[in-house]
């Protein structure tokens, strides 16, 4: 679902008679526009509305449109004049398209409290100029916790005794992506898994088509490696999208925490799902051991290379009783740059927030994320008793998602055509 944005209502025109639609004159961002609001009663002026793409779809209160106005607050100006010169001539480059490794590594680095804050203002001003007030909420199933594979920093690592595995039935997941649609009113759904074989080609083939079926939604699988004819036959069932991080470009860090995997396969893989036609949602993690800042530019270059869609990174976080245990977490403050510059790389690509950023600054690291260039959230939709079992690192953060998700636009709201088109021109990568 879209996260719908509070105006204020400046007037509000007499409805013909007989009809359910009024124009209303309203403030918002800024502007002041004339917006239409359909089967919408007690309106008045000096009162609030939710609106999106040029309609009221709800009236709220005072208090509530507050709340996420202080969200999207715009930053305040701010003199730049004191600007490291390289620093500026790097943010320059960046509007006109150019951000090398050297340049992406010198904003990574930096630690300077106006550097940082030009940083992130630059980043959300290009996500407004580009993508307007178009935030989204997706979902994410995970629908089973089984995993083949050894990753150095992964709770759900094979050989992890102390994970309670399980594994959703096919009818429990689509009865779980039925409701989160057609009740709550996502209209992306992740479906993630570890490695699990137990789902044969034709089981995720099945579900898919009965998603399909089902209700409208765009689909993105996470379901790990598996081969290009599992995601030629996904496709074709109406998978629209996969989420498939390629962890670290350092080809051999990714060689040393991935035993019996290879990085040359995972790129081939990656390349060959957006020959499919894919919306690719892929990224890394931040803070790995050994990674440098250099290794972070190269992951940026390297998404942007690959025509990702959706940029997918998050913080290290280190789970007990994996080889990568004592070793530090990912900072928050690293993540924020990263969101910021790969939305100076991909001006319109999706960003979500994503949960391990959240889990290390709790409601705050959605906020921060959202006002340096991220644009989406990803809520858990995996059902209890499930839900505390998907631990990929330890303390998942799930706070207040209803606070978020009565923000959300719902399917009665608007016409469905009219987000499926927004949906498209949002996927639309950037050339
Ligand atoms: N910290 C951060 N991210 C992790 N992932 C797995 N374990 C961790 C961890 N300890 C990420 C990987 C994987 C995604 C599903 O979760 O990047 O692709």
């Amino acid at each position: 679902m879209c996260l719908t944005i509070p105006a204020k209502i400046l007037s509000v025109e007499k409805p013909l008679p007989g009809s359910k639609s009024a124009n209303i004159t309203v403030e918002a961002s800024g502007a002041v526009k004339t917006i239409k609001a359909v089967g919408l009663t007690g309106l008045r002026p000096g009162g609030w509305v939710l609106c999106a793409y040029n309609t009221a779809v709800r009236a709220i209160s005072e208090h509530d449109a507050g709340e996420i106005l202080a969200l999207l607050e715009p930053k305040m100006h701010m003199d730049t004049t004191a600007l490291d010169p390289g620093f500026s001539d790097i943010l320059k480059s960046a509007s006109a398209g150019e951000l090398t490794r050297e340049g992406i590594a010198r904003l990574l680095k930096t630690e300077d409290k106006l550097e940082l804050e030009t940083l992130f203002a630059e980043a959300n001003t290009v996500r407004q100029a580009r993508l307007k007030d178009f935030f989204c909420i997706h979902g994410i199933i995970e629908f089973s916790n089984c995993c083949v594979r050894e990753c150095f920093y992964c709770g759900l690592r094979r050989s992890s005794e102390d994970v309670l595995r399980y594994r959703m039935t096919p009818d429990e997941i689509v009865a779980v992506a039925g409701d989160a649609v057609k009740r709550r009113g996502y209209k992306l759904l992740v479906l993630q898994s570890g490695d699990d074989f137990y789902y044969t080609d034709e089981m995720l083939v099945d579900i898919i088509r009965r998603i399909k079926k089902g209700c409208k939604a765009f689909i993105f699988m996470s379901v790990g490696e598996r081969s290009l004819e599992c995601y030629k036959a996904m496709k074709e069932a109406g998978a629209s999208g996969v989420l498939f991080r390629f962890e670290t470009s350092n080809k051999r860090l990714y060689d040393s925490i991935h035993p019996g995997q290879s990085y040359d396969k995972r790129i081939q893989l990656l390349k060959g799902m957006k020959a499919l036609g894919y919306y690719i949602a892929s990224g890394f993690i931040i803070g790995l051991p050994g990674q440098t800042l250099e290794d972070l530019a190269d992951d940026m270059i390297l998404m942007k290379a690959l025509g990702v869609s959706m940029v997918s990174a998050g913080p290290f976080i280190p789970c007990a009783l994996t080889p990568l245990a004592g070793h530090k977490a990912g900072g928050a403050m690293m993540t924020l740059k990263v969101i910021a510059i790969s939305r100076l790389l991909l001006p319109r690509a999706k960003i979500p927030v994503t949960t391990a950023l959240e889990t290390i600054e709790n409601e705050d690291g959605r906020r921060l994320g959202l006002s340096s260039g991220a644009n989406s959230l990803m809520f858990n939709l995996t059902p209890e008793p499930y839900r505390g079992d998907y631990r990929i690192y330890p303390d998942k953060y799930h706070g207040r998602e209803e606070m978020w998700e009565k923000y959300g636009l719902f399917k009665e709201a608007l016409s469905y055509k009219m987000l499926e088109k927004k949906m498209f021109e949002a996927f639309e990568t950037d050339k």
